[in-house]
């Protein structure tokens, strides 16, 4: 069913039509006067519109109606229909974006089809405008966090030159988000539905490199008995991440220039080029400018890459992150209890403290540790790696930690995806009620169980596999767990 504005001055068809449309379960909302029809428009926010071109004979009142409706948020999608047809009209009613232009008088089994078409179109514009939206909010509003004015700065940038075809050089330490960065770049950009091919330019030996990157021909080399794509032609379209460009070896360094001037690739044993669309980011954990100096990185290929960087400072120097991303990584995850795990304010001290050598990565890494050995959810000193310990005194107090007041992510100040954990949960716990010791044991198989099938998706075989029982035990106990 779908809301139907319909317009045109014979008051006969307007009638015809509105019963039509309404057998067939639409909402229609009919109007014979062109001023009534276009207020209706903003007031209704129909799904389609049919308009008569010429209201009253004088001039085609249709044409301002279907711009009107496609001005919409979302746009509507537009039939035209009239009785005086010319070739220009429906050449300009489909230039000013009508979906379909019909004739007086017309079959009604045409008109039904049209208007099917017309419904089911929009239905798949909307439902791709919707996951165009949920995938920019994904990468712009959930998985990037940073309140402070470093991480501003770079999500600004990112912001900037994301839908640009620029290729940027992003810096930074081991662990910083330098991919997180390239793929907020990818996500956020027209290219967004085309591949992101990210490629560990350390990973591979030379000519295995160059034959991943440009692709070879059948017999270049031994072992090549097909021909193979390289992956600057499955990129085609999209984003290539070349992550550690510092060690790529030099005659690679050559041909990867040739791509950025040219846009063409040459596979391995073969000299026909081969044109790409392909926006280029790179990243290095080193500083380029050393590898150029000892003559191992080409002068015109640093400067070639490095037009825009965007520099991921280290953890230890935006101290204030620190608090935000812990909440953040904490947010998605559950106890066995199904509860979100919570910190006390002594160990969000500590891990403030830290140093962080591994950045951002080593962070994600001591918490995922601390979710699995913390009693109760809540994360306390003891349960944070032992180098953590020298900066902690003892842990006197169980007062969890809040969530900073704002939420920051790519942008200060944009809507966050939901409450973060420490505002649902309380602040101050008292030490958990004590309870028979049996009743204790059953809740926590209980809730090992659920998390164990919650990994599996559900696959009771491989639950029994992994907590090493038989299915017909874990039967049992899921049905003693049905009866508590
Ligand atoms: N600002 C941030 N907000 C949320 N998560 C982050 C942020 N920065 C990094 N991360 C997370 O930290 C981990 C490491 O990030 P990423 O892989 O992007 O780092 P990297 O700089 O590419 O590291 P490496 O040099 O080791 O390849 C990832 O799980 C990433 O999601
Ligand atoms: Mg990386």
């Amino acid at each position: 069913m779908a809301k139907v504005l319909l317009i045109d001055d014979e008051v006969t068809m307007v009638q015809m039509v509105t019963e039509l449309l309404r057998n067939e379960g639409h909402e229609v909302f009919p109007f014979s006067n062109y001023s009534a029809a276009l207020e209706a428009l903003e007031t209704q926010q129909p799904e389609l519109v049919i308009t008569d071109l010429y209201l009253d004979k004088t001039r085609p009142h249709g044409f301002d109606i279907l711009q009107k409706a496609r001005s919409l948020n979302p746009p509507a999608v537009v039939i035209v229909i009239t009785g005086f047809a010319s070739v220009e009209s429906a050449v300009e009613a489909m230039k000013k974006g009508a979906f379909n232009y019909l004739e007086k008088p017309f079959k009604i089994d045409e008109f039904k089809l049209c208007v099917q078409r017309a419904l089911s179109y929009n239905e798949a514009v909307s439902e791709n405008v919707y996951l165009r939206k949920q995938l920019k909010k994904k990468y712009q509003f959930n998985q990037f966090v940073g309140s402070s004015p470093q991480m501003q700065q770079v999500f600004s940038m990112i912001e900037k030159v994301a839908d640009t075809d620029s290729t940027i050089l992003i810096l930074g330490e081991s662990g910083t988000g330098k991919e997180l960065v390239a793929k907020a770049l990818h996500f956020n950009s027209r290219r967004q539905f085309a591949p992101f091919i990210p490629v560990n330019c350390s990973a591979l030996p030379e000519n295995l490199l160059e034959s991943e990157l440009f692709g070879h021909r059948k017999g270049a080399f031994t072992g090549a008995v097909n021909d193979k794509k390289g992956l600057f032609q499955e990129a085609d379209g999209g984003t290539i991440f070349l992550d550690e460009i510092g060690t790529m070896p030099p005659m690679l360094q050559s041909r990867l220039l040739r791509v950025l001037q040219e846009r063409e690739v040459r596979r391995v044993g073969d000299n026909v080029p081969i044109y790409v669309n392909v926006r280029v980011l790179a990243a290095t954990n080193e500083p380029l400018e050393k590898r150029v100096k000892e003559g191992t990185f080409r002068e015109d290929l640093y400067y070639r890459l490095n037009v825009i960087p965007i520099n991921l400072p280290p953890l230890r120097d935006r101290r204030e992150d620190i608090p935000l991303l812990v909440m953040h990584f904490l947010k998605n995850k559950v106890n066995n209890q199904g509860k979100a795990y919570q910190i006390t304010r002594r160990a969000l001290d500590v891990l403030t403290a830290h140093n962080w050598p591994g950045n951002v990565r080593e962070l994600e890494n001591a918490l995922e540790r601390a979710c699995a050995l913390c009693e109760g959810g809540v994360i306390r000193i003891n349960d944070l790696p032992p180098i953590l310990h020298q900066h902690a005194g003892k842990e006197t107090s169980d007062e969890i930690a809040k969530s900073p007041d704002t939420q920051f992510l790519m942008k200060q100040g944009m809507p966050s995806d939901g409450p973060m954990p420490g505002k649902e949960v309380p602040v101050a716990t008292s030490s958990e009620p004590l309870r028979a010791l049996k009743e204790f044991m059953r809740q926590q198989e209980v809730g090992y169980l659920n998390r164990v099938l919650s990994q599996t998706g559900g696959d009771k075989e491989k639950a029994a596999d992994l907590l090493g029982v038989s299915l017909a035990t874990l039967y049992r106990k899921l049905s003693e767990e049905e009866a508590v």
